[in-house]
């Protein structure tokens, strides 16, 4: 059987909103965060071809090798084997707080089971995104979106104008697990019954106002004040996008990438401009904020070769090879 391949985009994110609260049973806290899709994208192309087999190749030099993970949990889920090559050019800023990793592993869920004939029902590739990492599942969803518990239990906000964007890449990796440390050795994750509720009242409050277009100056990041006391050149940053008219300015997940949304194109390359004057200079990486419509439209147009859309565009994109597959046995 002839080899398929895929060239997919798999698309950053943003937290438009982060607030964590206690630390839950299964060692993960309890966020309440408002996720968001972004154009700056790494780029994969995926090669899959028929074996008794399975090989893996060209996921080397990956950190944490999350292509691989995803790949292999793929097909242990439909006791299928195959030889598989990735070709990854990363572009989304590693250790950033923009699902780097995450978003290059829910593309290898989203892709593989299109080209391999294979159909994985929803539940079960949620379950299987969430087993790879807590932001793996709003890859699978995109868009803007509210996420509870570890982050993985998503609700669709409605959709967001493609405003622009500045991303901004300080150059100094934070890890997630250090920066829920860090968030410990503050004091901060002991909250009271009281204070949940109040946190969560007015993380309520400012997701209708997002509801409503009312982006937010009264947007929060917890981690920014974890991690911005030892990367004083974040906050200098987050400066910067104010004074140049971001609305709203923050970090991004446990960082080190900060972002602003801006109304104009125009404001974003001062904005750029002005960041990239500070010491030790970042990286400002012009983008826009991707609505879910548009994640999807990207998606179906990358995979539409293999796809099946005799019912019309499905979400997760279906394989046109699957009942083919069924058949052949
Ligand atoms: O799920 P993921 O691999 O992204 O998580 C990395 C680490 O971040 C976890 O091992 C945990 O220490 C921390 N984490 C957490 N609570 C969350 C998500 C992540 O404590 N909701």
């Amino acid at each position: 059987m002839a080899a398929r391949t895929a060239t997919v985009r798999a698309f950053a994110k943003i937290n438009l909103d982060l607030k964590v609260l206690n630390k839950a049973a299964d060692g993960f806290h309890e966020l309440r965060s408002v996720f968001q899709t972004v154009s700056l994208h790494d780029t994969i192309e995926i090669g899959w071809e028929k074996s008794r087999k399975t090989e893996i190749t060209g996921t080397g030099e990956i950190p944490d090798n999350l292509i691989e993970k995803a790949a292999r949990g793929v097909l242990d889920h439909c006791g299928a084997t195959a030889r598989l090559h990735f070709r990854l050019t990363k572009r989304i800023p590693m250790g950033g707080g923009m699902g780097g990793g995450s978003t290059d592993a829910a593309a290898v869920l989203l892709a593989l089971p299109v080209l391999a004939g294979l159909k994985i029902p929803r539940p079960e590739l949620i379950r299987l995104a969430a087993s790879l990492g807590s932001d793996v599942p709003f890859f699978l969803l995109g868009g803007t979106a509210v996420a509870l518990g570890r982050g993985t239990e998503l609700y669709p906000l409605p959709e967001t104008p493609a405003k622009p964007v500045l991303i901004v890449a300080p150059g100094v990796p934070v890890s997630t697990p250090e920066a829920y440390r860090a968030f410990h050795r503050a004091g901060d994750g002991k909250l009271t019954d009281t204070q949940v509720i109040q946190y969560i009242e007015s993380f309520q409050s400012r997701t209708w106002d997002l509801s409503q277009g009312r982006s937010g100056t009264q947007s929060e990041n917890d981690f920014e004040r974890v991690v911005f006391p030892q990367h004083p050149v974040l906050g200098s940053i987050l400066k910067k996008l104010q004074t140049s008219g971001a609305n709203p300015a923050r970090m991004t997940g446990s960082g080190s990438a900060l972002f602003g949304v801006f109304t104009t194109k125009d404001q974003v390359l001062r904005a750029k401009a002005a960041v990239e004057t500070l010491h030790p200079s970042p990286r400002g990486i012009p983008a826009r904020l991707l609505s879910r419509a548009r994640y999807r439209a990207a998606w179906w147009r990358q995979l539409q070769q293999h796809m099946d859309a005799t019912d019309g565009m499905q979400w997760p994109p279906q394989s046109q090879y699957a009942s083919r597959r069924r058949n052949e046995r």
